[in-house]
């Protein structure tokens, strides 16, 4: 296995509908190490329609030092994060800063689940300028973003990263052969597993990885590796 930062997990107990509890974290954790997986980004949901920045801001404190010492403990390498929801509500709050990926000015967001229309882009236009900070979008393997290159240069000309969830390489073959080829154009800034928990959404990382690499897709991995380190300043 190579090294790997997964800049995508609900890894922070009680914060979504991640990890329930600090023994279903410390689970994650550890399932992460087997994995051999020792960078992480914790990235819970942020609704802004359903509570205030700061509400969020004091919740994520609060769950995040219920895990500190697991940690530290297992020298896991990490950075506190959130994954915002583009909507209309966000536009109440002041700031983003602290939702970003910590020290940076990149910002996951996740997109609403339908076909991406004029008034989408304009809102992660609107977010981008206001709050001066770098859209990561979320999942690109969700939406229609991953099949439509003009979109894709589109959102790329808003100063757009993207990120792929590993998960796209357990969904077939012409998911699979997309995903291969955004990764051979240098089109994926990011990878992440977006786990949740240890049932149904598990940390989903070694299996795919290896069998990138025994596909000679290495260098790829290791590009995506050095340049997510350096750009979420790790
Ligand atoms: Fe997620």
């Amino acid at each position: 296995m190579l090294p790997f930062l997964d800049t995508h997990t609900h890894i922070l107990p009680k914060m979504d509908d991640g990890a329930k509890d600090q023994s279903e974290s410390v689970s994650l954790i550890d399932e992460m190490l087997r994995q051999d997986v020792h960078t992480i980004c914790l990235t819970p949901h942020y609704y802004a329609y359903r509570e205030p920045v700061e509400n969020f801001l004091s919740r994520r404190e609060k769950s995040f030092q219920a895990i500190c010492n697991d940690l530290d403990n297992r020298k896991i390498s990490y950075k506190l994060g959130a994954e915002i929801y583009l909507c209309r509500e966000l536009f109440n709050h002041n700031s983003f800063t602290e939702l970003a990926y910590s020290e940076t000015r990149m910002a996951l967001i996740e997109l609403p689940f339908r076909p991406i229309e004029n008034h989408t882009i304009e809102m992660l236009e609107r977010f981008s300028n206001q709050y001066n900070l770098r859209p990561v979008i979320a999942h690109i393997n969700r939406y229609d973003l991953f099949k439509n290159k003009k979109l894709r240069k589109r959102f790329r000309e808003m100063g757009c990263f993207f990120q792929l969830n590993l998960e796209v390489f357990s969904e077939g073959f012409l998911k699979k052969r997309r995903a291969i080829s955004l990764l051979k154009n240098g089109e994926i800034d990011f990878l992440g597993s977006d786990c949740h928990n240890m049932r149904s959404r598990k940390p989903f990382i070694s299996d795919p990885v290896n069998t990138l690499i025994e596909s000679g897709f290495d260098n790829e991995i290791k590009s995506i590796y050095n340049r997510s380190l350096k750009t979420l300043k790790f």
